[in-house]
């Protein structure tokens, strides 16, 4: 029996025309159910629009945008617009120092998602028969649950490895006949680092074809290193939690540019300062609005993510627009092992130490294949009684990787010996460059 096609023309391949008016049919009814949020009916009050006032897509502008912060607020559920007993899952991003962020799902919203990113791993040739490990850590983790359930229902055989044990992960790869992999750029590193420890090489030992990457930002030389060493075939793969998780952009056979699922999202770009739309090609955020969720649609969402939408038709077949890779953030998120972080949770952190002073410096690394994250901290008050300096850093590296999930190396340092600088104190250096 062939396999069933996620390739869907009647969405995929739309002329321009047709696509608005599914966008625009789509855009109703998400704003219909948006009527149902508390916060939504008082954004639209506040405002002084209703739902009918946008009659075609050009409306959309005059809808404000949703912000982060406005998730954080209306934590845990102001922003859902159906029944809470409807939602089926939900994700949350980590943190407790600023208000965490929740977005939940309905049980079609979680099959939405699944047939996205399918449709993801089909265009890039996945296919019943394929063996696909997953190495995104799983719970909140929406790379986890997200490619586990897409490539379910695709038909891949899925190995949920998730994230850490790299030797345990190569022995699947080698064991299973493991022919996929979804990992963060960097972590493909780290995978060829120790095959080649245990002397084992990726095209001669595994069966791998196809690496799906994403998660963090990655250049075009990033992805060809990749492609060199594992032997393989390296497609981006975009998403984000607010926006499901996986499956929102990704690339196809042709490697020239993002698809982004239109049928899914409506897509501007704009200016992150003045917020009007940018001329068409040039970078500015990117700004999504959801058109087929249910539990908790997003209008015009402020991603923070930088990018612009490539001209030109692809040869695919696929009439979605095109993202190029994403260029950075508008805020000062920084991602470290495919984890997001705020340095103000850092902050928030060191400053309930009364030992510690106002100063700090966060130094992201990588000189092997592994990202390092250094935080290095001033001391209020000089102190040579080493045992008690090194419970105190060993307290203050586990808080801090109870809240942004990874391990820094904590350093206590003396009063005045972090450069302060003239104006706004610079916080993080970012360090880290394309070794592999
Ligand atoms: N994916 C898979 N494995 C990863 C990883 C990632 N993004 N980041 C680190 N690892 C591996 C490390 O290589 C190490 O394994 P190894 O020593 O056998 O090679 C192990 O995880 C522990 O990493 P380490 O850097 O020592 O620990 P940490 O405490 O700083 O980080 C993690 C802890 C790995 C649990 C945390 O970084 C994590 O969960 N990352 C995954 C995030 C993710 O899945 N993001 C995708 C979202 S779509
Ligand atoms: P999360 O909500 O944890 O899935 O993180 C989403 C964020 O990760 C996005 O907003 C981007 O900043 C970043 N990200 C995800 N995929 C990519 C990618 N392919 N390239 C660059 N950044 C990415
Ligand atoms: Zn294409």
């Amino acid at each position: 029996m062939a396999a069933t096609s996620f390739f869907h023309p009647q969405y995929e391949a739309l002329g321009r025309s047709e696509l608005e008016a599914l966008q625009m049919e789509r855009l109703r009814e998400t704003l219909r159910q948006c009527m149902n949020s508390p916060f939504y009916r008082k954004r639209f009050e506040d405002s002084r629009i209703s739902p009918q006032d946008i009659r075609s897509l050009d409306d959309i502008v005059k809808i404000p945008f949703t912000t982060k912060q406005d998730l954080r607020e209306h934590y845990p559920f102001g922003l859902c617009t159906v029944p809470l007993s409807e939602v089926v899952r939900l994700h949350s991003s980590s943190g407790t120092t600023g208000t965490p962020t929740v977005i939940l799902h309905t049980k079609r919203d979680l099959e939405q998602w699944a047939d996205a990113v399918a449709r993801c791993l089909y265009m890039v040739g996945l296919r019943p028969g394929d063996v696909f490990q997953n190495t995104s850590g799983y719970g909140m983790f929406t790379g986890g649950l997200g490619f586990q359930y897409g490539a379910e229902r695709l038909g891949l055989l899925t190995v949920p490895a998730a994230a850490g044990n790299t030797k345990r992960q190569i022995k699947f790869i080698t064991d299973f006949g493991t022919t996929a992999i979804h990992a963060i750029p960097s972590y493909a590193g780290r995978l060829y680092e120790v095959m080649e420890e245990m002397g084992i090489d990726p095209r001669r030992d595994t069966k791998l074809k196809t690496l799906v990457i994403g998660a963090e930002p990655h250049s075009e030389e990033q992805r060809r290193r990749i492609e060199e060493m594992l032997g393989v075939k390296a497609y981006n793969s975009f998403g984000m939690s607010e926006m499901c998780g996986p499956g929102v952009a990704f690339e196809c056979l042709e490697q020239n540019g993002l698809h982004i699922w239109e049928d899914y999202y409506i897509v501007e770009i704009v200016d992150p300062v003045t917020l009007e739309p940018v001329p068409d090609g040039e970078v500015g955020e990117l700004v999504l609005t959801t058109i087929n969720r249910e539990a908790m649609p997003l209008l015009r969402y402020r991603t923070r993510d930088l990018t612009r939408i490539l001209s030109g038709e692809c040869p695919c077949g696929r009439h979605h627009k095109r993202l190029d890779r994403m260029k950075g953030r508008s805020d000062d998120m920084m991602i470290l092992k495919g984890v997001n972080i705020f340095p103000i949770q850092i902050e928030t952190i060191l400053m309930q130490f009364p030992e510690l002073g106002n100063e700090y410096l966060i130094t992201l690394t990588n000189k092997d294949a592994n990202d390092r994250m250094t935080v290095e901290v001033e001391l209020r008050e000089f102190s040579d009684d080493y045992p008690k300096l090194q419970a105190l850093t060993k307290e203050i590296t586990r808080q801090l990787k109870d809240e942004i999930l990874v391990t820094p190396e904590v350093r206590l340092v003396p009063k005045g010996s972090i450069p302060t600088g003239e104006g706004k104190a610079v916080r993080v250096k970012d360090l880290r460059k394309t070794l592999i």
